[in-house]
């Protein structure tokens, strides 16, 4: 006699769902902008000779820390990093930093404001752009996944124009975008040379242009997203309608391939969401019935051996359900008393399952929810059970969710 009864619990927690660090949410009235920074590095070249003067020199460091201020600076894939090379009479790299030196955002901005006006008698401008492409954002120092971006400070007085104007086109040949930033007495000229566009011109001057200029340079990936009214705090469907549930299935009558579509649906049916709170599932199967056969002098005529032999599928179900409608549902085996008591009984369909109409009433009595699953789809049906349809045991699965978390108004 071989007697397999096999009750587990599925106790299934709630999934956190991960939160995205550097997303920005900006209300559009109709609809929201939910932006992702997208990595850069930032080559900056800053005008430190003479021909700016000291107000303007300022006020040049201080566009750079306010316009740094929306960046995620760090050391991370999708940070943001910044070098500074400055230039007067020749370049400064004492003065200014690779892009590997500042990973705090605080830091770098400090940094920034201490950096010296040289007021160097001669604007090396186009030296200035050659070092911060070459030896600051060439790409052996560079992500190669990051765009590579030169931003450059000046009022565009060099006295070497066409070396600024070659150095700044080689600098955008090797992939890297230039904007320039016109500070004092600004030579609109040079600066379109430098950027290659005038639509990468700006001034500093002019505060509406820096809030352009913000925006154009943020590379910001952003999504349109439709504003939806606060939905109503959702009922967690196992908290409405705890249920303790029983599968109860026969491989003996199922065979192999139905054994393994009873076992899919409960595989399906636990991970859905709405079954994550408030269910417990059990699944009583085996190879029953409990019946030891028979010797062979037991039976002397055909139709009592067959009698004999009908009974065994009867006693399959029958058996199972048993267990079910025993004790099972209480303490011992984690049952719930404030928790609807569920049966759902796999059938192959067919001429055997006319007899699972006597199983369907006992659990019926006993206050037990009875639902049937049709692997064959046969269409049977019981009275007092809900047979459960679907083209697959996905379908099934999802059938017995509905049933069993039903919508609420
Ligand atoms: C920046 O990198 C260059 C090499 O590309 C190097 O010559 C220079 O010393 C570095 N500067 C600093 C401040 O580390
Ligand atoms: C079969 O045998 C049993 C006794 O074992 C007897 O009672 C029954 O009437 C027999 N049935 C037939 C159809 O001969």
């Amino acid at each position: 006699m071989i007697k397999l009864l096999c009750v587990f619990i599925v106790a299934l927690g709630a999934i956190n769902a991960s939160v995205v660090k550097r997303e920005t949410i900006h209300d559009k009235g109709t609809h929201l902008l939910v932006c992702e920074q997208e990595p850069i590095e930032l080559g900056i070249v800053l005008d430190s000779s003479v021909s700016i003067d000291r107000k303007d020199f300022k006020k040049g460091k201080e566009f750079l820390q306010d316009f740094l201020q929306q960046f995620e600076i760090g050391g991370g894939d999708r940070d943001v990093r910044v070098s500074i090379i400055t230039f007067g009479k020749g370049i400064y790299p004492e003065d200014g930093f690779n892009l590997t030196k500042y990973t705090d955002k605080d830091e770098l901005i400090a940094a920034i404001g201490n950096i010296p006006h040289r007021l160097g008698r001669y604007t090396s401008t186009g030296e200035g752009i050659e070092y911060m492409a070459t030896a600051q954002l060439a790409s052996q120092f560079t992500r190669s996944w990051a765009e590579r971006v030169g931003l450059v400070i000046t009022d565009g007085n060099s006295q070497e124009s066409a070396k600024t104007k070659e150095a700044a086109r080689q600098a955008r040949e090797s992939g890297i975008t230039m904007f320039a930033i016109g500070v004092g007495n600004v030579k609109d000229q040079e600066l379109v040379n430098i950027a290659g566009d005038a639509s990468r011109v700006f001034k500093v001057d002019s505060y509406d242009e820096l809030e352009n200029i913000k925006q154009t340079l943020a590379h910001q990936t952003c999504i349109r997203q439709l504003k939806t009214t606060t939905p109503p705090p959702q009922t967690v469907c196992g908290e409405a309608n705890p249920a303790d549930i029983y599968f109860v299935f026969s491989p003996a009558e199922l065979g192999l391939e139905g054994t393994s579509w009873a076992t899919s649906l409960i595989g399906s049916l636990i991970k859905q969401e709405q079954m994550e709170e408030g269910f417990r599932f059990g699944v009583v199967s085996g190879s029953c019935p409990d019946d030891e056969g028979f010797n062979l002098d037991e039976y002397s005529n055909v139709s009592d051996i067959e009698t004999r032999l009908s009974t065994y599928a009867a006693s399959r179900m029958s058996a199972l359900v048993d267990r079910v409608s025993g004790n099972d549902f209480y303490g011992t085996t984690g049952g719930r008393s404030g928790a609807q008591d569920v049966a759902v009984l796999v059938s192959s369909g067919g001429k055997r399952s006319r007899r699972l109409q006597a199983e369907v009433d006992r659990l019926r009595n006993e206050g037990v929810e009875v639902f049937v699953a049709d692997i064959s789809g046969s269409g049977i049906s019981f009275e007092g059970a809900t047979t459960l349809t679907g083209a697959t045991y996905k379908d099934v699965a999802l059938n017995l969710v509905t049933q069993l978390c039903p919508t609420r108004n």
